[in-house]
């Protein structure tokens, strides 16, 4: 190139307003060949960053008209719910370059019974498991197995649709919520039974491009409210990268036995997979991955720290991943440990407050980051609009320094019942697995 021209310079656009967009838009704006990264519908985060522009438009189609008139070269997809609309179905329809999987590949994560059913029938480890539309079917199947047992909404429920029953009771409770009571509708008008597996879960990430894998440095993340993980289930409440538990041995495994078979049946079975793959694994005592579930894009919080440790350009690795030629590329990494503590508001996950004033986040440094997620900018204010509200990411050499330097910026952040955990990460301190 002789000359750097603004048209040489590429607009994307974030579809999604959490911390796993802040932290995906953030490392697609220190492309030197991105001019500008639009974020649909964004957050107080994006807002702030000079480099970002907030959009008010969630539609797929009123996206995709955006994307023309502007001229955006290239759409990455956040969270679930515009993939199982079919969003990447749309702009692919409008000759649009979209990195995500169709609606129907989609179904990967936005159904778990055609997750299962797609294991079984291709052999790939999961927890044995029987799906049901009629409740006295399901408990008798309950009554038959015993517990512990898993049941699970087959739909999406924005994390509320799983429930871990330890005792038969909870079984039985479960099913009436979801299947008499339709608590969940048409998301638990259909649930998965399953098996209980023990182990320690671990997040295992890949890009995907129809047909070449490549995976993402590893992460765990902590789902449980308060420390010792204790209390109610949640979006998550922190994680890092990368992940002790998954040792060189078992990110073989997982990649044979899980996500390389996964891939290919899908492509055998006629529904390419393009996007983030995300497989849920549970690890056994012996070192055997099992897979819990699917998700179809990145895990929130765990791109946060896996963002924050990422060295390759990420508009090279996109284009990669659209162009089907993940195959040419190899991915660096930071070799420090990242640590993401997420802060989030009063009464999440229940009913989380608004509206409470944030003040003493640290601008940037070379070793933290502080994403945003429920955060709100007005009048040059900045107050919480959702349940996890920030993901406060620190960089170090060792987990216990990276504790440190984390919580350090973490205790100079306010904002009223601000709820975080005072142990993310202590699993990887740990010198046995249970
Ligand atoms: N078969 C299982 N055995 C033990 N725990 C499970 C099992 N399936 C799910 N869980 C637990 O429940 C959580 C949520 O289940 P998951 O399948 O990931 O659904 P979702 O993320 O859609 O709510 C998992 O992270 C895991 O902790
Ligand atoms: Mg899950």
């Amino acid at each position: 190139m002789t000359q750097t021209s603004h048209s040489y310079l590429n607009k994307i656009l974030i579809v999604g307003s959490g911390g796993r967009e802040h932290a995906l838009a953030w490392k697609m704006a220190q492309s030197e060949r991105v001019r500008k990264v639009f974020v649909a519908p964004g957050n107080g985060g994006t807002a702030l960053d000079s480099r970002m522009t907030n959009i008010a438009i969630t539609d797929p189609e009123q996206l995709a008209e955006f994307v023309k008139k502007e001229g955006i070269s290239l759409t990455v997809v956040g969270p679930e719910a515009p993939l199982a609309a079919g969003i990447v179905n749309i702009f692919r329809r409008e000759g649009l370059k979209i990195f995500g999987p169709t609606r129907e590949a989609a179904q990967l994560e936005s159904s778990k019974d055609f997750a299962k059913s797609f294991m079984q029938r291709h052999k790939i480890p999961t927890a044995r498991y029987q799906t049901f539309t009629d409740a006295n079917a399901a408990h008798e199947y309950v009554r038959k197995e015993g517990a512990p047992i898993v049941i699970k909404a087959d739909g999406l429920a924005a994390g509320k649709g799983v429930v871990v029953a330890m005792a038969e009771d909870e079984a039985h409770a479960a099913i009436d919520m979801m299947l008499s009571d339709n608590k969940l509708g048409d998301a638990g008008a259909r649930v998965v039974i399953e098996e209980f597996l023990e182990g320690e879960e671990a997040s295992f990430i890949v890009l995907v491009d129809g047909k070449n894998i490549l995976a993402l440095a590893t992460s765990q993340d902590h789902k449980r409210l308060k420390d010792n993980d204790l209390g109610p289930n949640t979006g998550g409440m922190g994680a890092y990268s990368p992940a002790p538990v998954v040792t060189p041995e078992i990110h073989a495994r997982i990649m044979r036995e899980i996500i390389t078979p996964t891939v290919q049946n899908m492509a055998k079975d006629g529904i390419p997979y393009t996007g983030f793959l995300y497989a849920g694994v549970m690890i056994d005592a012996t070192g055997t991955p099992k897979t819990l579930e699917f998700n179809c894009r990145m895990g929130d919080p765990e791109t946060q720290p896996i963002m924050a440790r990422l060295r390759t350009d990420l508009l090279t690795i996109m284009n990669h991943a659209v162009n089907g030629t993940l195959d040419q590329i190899e991915l660096q990494w930071d070799r420090r440990t990242a640590l993401g503590v997420v802060m989030a508001a009063a009464n999440y996950p229940d009913t989380p407050r608004s509206g409470d004033v944030i003040t003493g986040i640290a601008p940037e440094t070379s070793d933290c980051i502080t994403f945003h997620a429920g955060t709100t900018l007005k009048d040059g204010k900045l107050t919480t609009s959702g349940g996890r509200v920030l993901c406060v990411v620190g960089l170090a050499d060792t987990m216990k320094m990276v504790q440190k330097l984390t919580y350090e910026a973490v205790d100079r952040i306010h904002f009223d019942g601000a709820q975080f955990r005072r142990d993310i990460g202590w699993r990887a301190l740990k010198q046995h697995h249970d």
